[in-house]
């Protein structure tokens, strides 16, 4: 058992920060969602996404205002007539806050989720002449169909890799690759392996080591700084942070304090 103060240090192991109750449930949790299914799922990926935002609207991801405070590439000083590309947006809680405080950016945000894009598309602050969204499977589509090659400063990757089946993670990546200028930089924040979320999942949703698949049908990886490392340099990036981050959710009203984990990541595009 490791004492709790230390879940906030960085631990070499990652595991280390696990009770043997949380061990002890994740080694017993063998038992993986059926082949069938798991085709079934990456084949209808896209509709539960679209589904997901048809539920909850616009209304389930808070505006990200976190942004600026954990990545100084975004503040205002620095974004002047900058290129940014989203991937995976939503329904712009990320691009937004920028594009309100920033007169002089130029945003590309895509989604595979149509309905997300109708969001982004129909919200107040979107302009072509400072935004322009389109619905993409970054797995596939080719992004210079839509950004000019080698065009972006800056990517923002946010809570979208770990919506990705595993095999087909290195794809984006190298999608993304192809529109960031020669030092261009992915800002990348996404789901830590043992975050509260992971251990939470009862049996029936393991699709594979770390990738989960929740009840309405959107998946989950959880990732680790190494697995990060690998990807990105195995994609013709240069890592210049990766880290853990920890955090905690707090709900008074609903009672809820849990604790999160986050992997935080800066890798620019090797010239
Ligand atoms: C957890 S949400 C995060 C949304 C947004 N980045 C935010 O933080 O509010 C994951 C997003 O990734 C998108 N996504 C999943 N797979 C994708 C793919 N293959 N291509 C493009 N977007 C994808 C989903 O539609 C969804 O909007």
């Amino acid at each position: 058992m490791i004492f709790e103060n230390e879940v906030y240090g960085f631990s070499t192991k990652d595991d280390q920060i696990l009770s043997e109750v949380e061990l002890k449930k994740l080694a017993c949790d063998r038992n993986l969602v059926s082949n069938y299914k798991q085709i079934q799922l990456e084949i209808n990926a896209q509709k539960n996404w679209d589904l997901f935002y048809k539920r909850n609207s616009t209304k389930f991801f808070k505006d990200r205002h976190w942004t600026t405070r954990e990545f100084d590439e975004i503040t205002s000083e620095k974004l002047n007539d900058k290129k940014l590309l989203e991937v995976g947006c939503g329904c712009g809680n990320a691009i937004f806050p920028l594009i309100e405080e920033n007169k002089n950016i130029f945003v590309y945000a895509c989604d595979f989720s149509s309905r997300a894009i109708e969001y982004v598309k129909a919200h107040k602050l979107y302009e072509l002449s400072r935004c322009l969204a389109f619905q993409s499977d970054v797995t596939k589509d080719n992004l210079c169909s839509f950004v000019p090659e080698a065009s972006i400063d800056i990517a923002l990757m946010i809570f979208v890799l770990s919506a990705v089946h595993p095999d087909k993670m290195k794809e984006v990546l190298q999608n993304v690759h192809r529109v960031l200028k020669p030092g261009g930089i992915v800002l990348f924040r996404d789901y830590g392996l043992y975050d509260h979320a992971m251990l939470r999942f009862g049996p029936g949703h393991k699709l594979d080591d770390r990738f989960y698949v929740r009840q309405d049908g959107t998946r989950a990886y959880y990732f680790s700084t190494d697995k990060l490392f690998e990807l990105f340099t195995s994609c013709g990036y240069e890592v210049v942070e990766n880290t853990y981050i920890h955090r905690r959710t707090i709900n008074k009203k609903e009672g809820i304090d849990v604790p999160r984990i986050f992997v935080q990541g800066k890798f620019t595009k090797l010239s």
